[in-house]
């Protein structure tokens, strides 16, 4: 979603600015804009659609300043224009936004009335300019004015910004929205995303809810909303400049799915203990932990909550617990009950998913132990649990999740193993579950290398208009998140069940114009899953297969196959799920849709 840079310092600002916003593109977007504070006067450029329009209109006068910021919008109010498009200026004051002003209306209607403000845009941004304008008018520094303005407000907000009359100076706050900044000798970066930093410094400083930091070139003071001073820990960034980059791919997403050996390798490195058949995780070293829970509740949105219900079958096999599981987005409202020795188990790639982050509270403001699967270090979710678990997926830039995916599954894996082996979990169990997640980075290698033959299934099939994915036992899970893979990048519309419930309902949708994708490689329920096959074959259903190498038999039903390695049965839905990422992304480059960026969606979902 929205992306926010800003920049004080020394150099110039607007290059700093631009590859800022270009590094962020990633998030999803539809327009750009940047503001620059130069001899008192701020000089505002935007541009509908993507930063390319912005980067022409700013060639011919680039404006000049040393102090500057910048957005790319997500429309929330008001359609995806220019003019709503940010920063938004009212008189000396200019900010950009991420988040949503939910009493906005009511402002407007006060600032119009009692102050006698006219407002161009439809967005809640630009009320928010106008209060902070209203009250420097009556403060005396523009710190004091952002921090009696945001008191009045409801809602969330990651904002920045800048004064005429203080051409020196740079302010942020934050509520709900995440915000850092990047420090140097003689700069501070702000940027709603560590990757917009990355390369200018690796030391950050993570703002907290309800913090302002006022910053000026290469120093920063961070006040609350009691305006008391806060200090804060230096953090210091691993990530390269190469890991944001393609690397030579054509596509972000690509680049995901085919360096998943490696991070693989890096969620498992240092945590398996083959002779002890577990895992060692420090987020879960307290034994006491093992006894002390009496289920888990696991939270996540869209391809991290398909991670999780993969993970219920998983973690109930391994621990002996039930698992519940439930949408972030359903869970905060739904006043739910919950056992209060549950286990929270908070799963997001970004740590900065609106619904996850409010489900998180929910949990601890009921005293609920939580325990997270997170990718990116230092975000909002990674700071407030009580426990977790890095992802070390790195830095996932397509919008649509793969890495992040198998990251996630393999944790609930890691925490299964711990939790199991210290309660019922038989030794050569553990053992067995040990080497086949050693296993994995090779026999996901050995897909990858089958990418050939999978684009050119994809070339076969993608002018299909539906397509049904079907699985059993933990390929149904699977197959939810294959068919989210295909909607997400290639619009195909897909749909998944699990194989057994085919025959009350779907199968009604069967004809040789719907394509349907089918899991069925060796396991305990191989024959009975044998049965839904048939019942697609005899209904004229198109099918291509995923099965086990060396299974001939399937080639009875179809010609398109799709082998994947004899594994374990804990470790078949995460190497089943490879070929479909490579499928989904081979379909979406046939398509020509935007594969990295695709349309209406948003890597990091910060607004309900
Ligand atoms: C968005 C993304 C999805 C992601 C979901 C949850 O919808 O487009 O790819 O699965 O948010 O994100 P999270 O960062 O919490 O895993």
């Amino acid at each position: 979603m929205c992306g926010i840079i800003g920049y004080i310092g020394k150099d110039k600002a607007l290059p700093v600015l631009l590859d800022g916003l270009r590094r962020m593109e990633y998030r999803g977007y539809d327009s750009a804009g940047v503001a620059l504070l130069d001899e008192g006067k701020t000089t505002v450029v935007k541009r509908q659609g993507k930063i390319v329009n912005l980067a022409v209109a700013l060639k011919e006068h680039p404006p000049a300043g040393h102090l500057g910021i910048g957005h790319t919008r997500w429309a929330t109010h008001g359609v995806p224009n220019e003019l709503n498009a940010h920063p938004h200026q009212a008189g000396r004051i200019t900010i950009v936004h991420n988040g949503i002003i939910e009493n906005y209306a009511e402002l407007k209607a006060e600032l119009k009335a009692k102050h006698h403000r006219t407002f161009l845009s439809d967005t809640d941004t630009e009320v928010l300019a106008h209060l902070i304008a209203v009250e420097r008018d009556t403060t005396k520094s523009l710190e004091a004015a952002v921090l009696a303005a945001l008191l009045q407000v409801e809602g969330t907000f990651g904002v920045l910004v800048l004064d005429d009359q203080e051409p020196g100076k740079l302010v942020a706050a934050r509520r709900g929205s995440p915000l850092l900044l990047g420090i140097s000798a003689d700069a501070i970066y702000l940027a709603s995303d560590a990757t917009a930093v990355i390369g200018h410094t690796d030391r950050v400083v993570y703002l907290d809810d309800d913090e302002i930091a006022v910053c000026t070139p290469g120093k920063y003071d961070i006040i609350d909303f009691e305006a008391q001073a806060r200090q804060h820990e230096e953090h210091k960034i691993e990530l390269e400049l190469g890991a944001i980059e393609k690397a030579g791919y054509d596509h972000f997403l690509l680049k995901e799915i085919m360096e998943q050996p490696r991070t693989i390798a890096d969620i498992l490195r240092g945590r398996l203990d083959l002779e002890a058949g577990t895992s060692r995780l420090g987020g879960l070293s307290d034994p006491q932990i093992y006894h002390d829970i009496t289920r888990f509740l696991t939270i996540g949105c869209g391809t991290a909550y398909y991670a999780g219900l993969l993970g219920q079958y998983l973690l109930e096999r391994l621990t002996g617990l039930p698992v519940d599981i439930e949408f972030a987005s359903e869970f905060r409202y739904r006043e739910p009950i919950v056992d209060g020795r549950a286990l929270g188990l908070i799963i997001t790639q970004s740590g900065e998913t609106a619904d996850t982050l409010a489900s998180l509270r929910e949990l601890k403001r009921r005293d609920i132990r939580t325990f997270g699967l997170v990718n990116v270090i230092g975000s909002s979710v990674a700071r407030e649990v009580d426990g977790g678990m890095y992802l070390h997926a790195g830095p996932e830039i397509s919008v649509a999740s793969t890495k992040a995916f198998t990251a996630q599954v393999i944790g609930h894996l890691l925490v299964g193993l711990q939790i199991g082996r210290g309660r019922q979990l038989p030794i050569t169990e553990g053992q067995a579950v040990v080497k086949a997640l050693q296993a994995l980075p090779a026999q996901v290698q050995s897909i990858l290398d089958q990418r050939v033959h999978i684009q050119k299934l994809a070339k076969k099939f993608a002018r299909h208009k539906n397509v049904m994915y079907l699985g059993r036992d933990t390929l149904y899970p699977v197959a939810l998140e294959a068919a989210l893979k295909l909607k997400e990048i290639s619009y195909i519309h897909a749909e998944a069940y699990a194989s057994g419930e085919m025959k009350h309902g779907p199968v009604a949708l069967i004809d040789p114009d719907l394509l349907v994708i089918f899991f069925n490689p060796k396991n305990s329920l191989y024959d009975k899953t044998r049965s839904n096959l048939e019942e697609v074959r005899a209904r004229g259903g198109r099918l291509l297969l995923v099965g086990t190498e060396g299974d001939e038999s399937l080639k009875a039903f179809s010609e398109d196959i799709i082998y994947i390695p004899d594994s374990s049965p804990y470790t078949q839905p995460i190497l089943a799920n490879i070929p479909m990422q490579l499928f989904a992304y081979y379909v979406a480059v046939e398509r020509g849709t935007d594969v990295d960026q695709p349309r209406n969606l948003a890597k990091s979902v910060t607004v309900e």
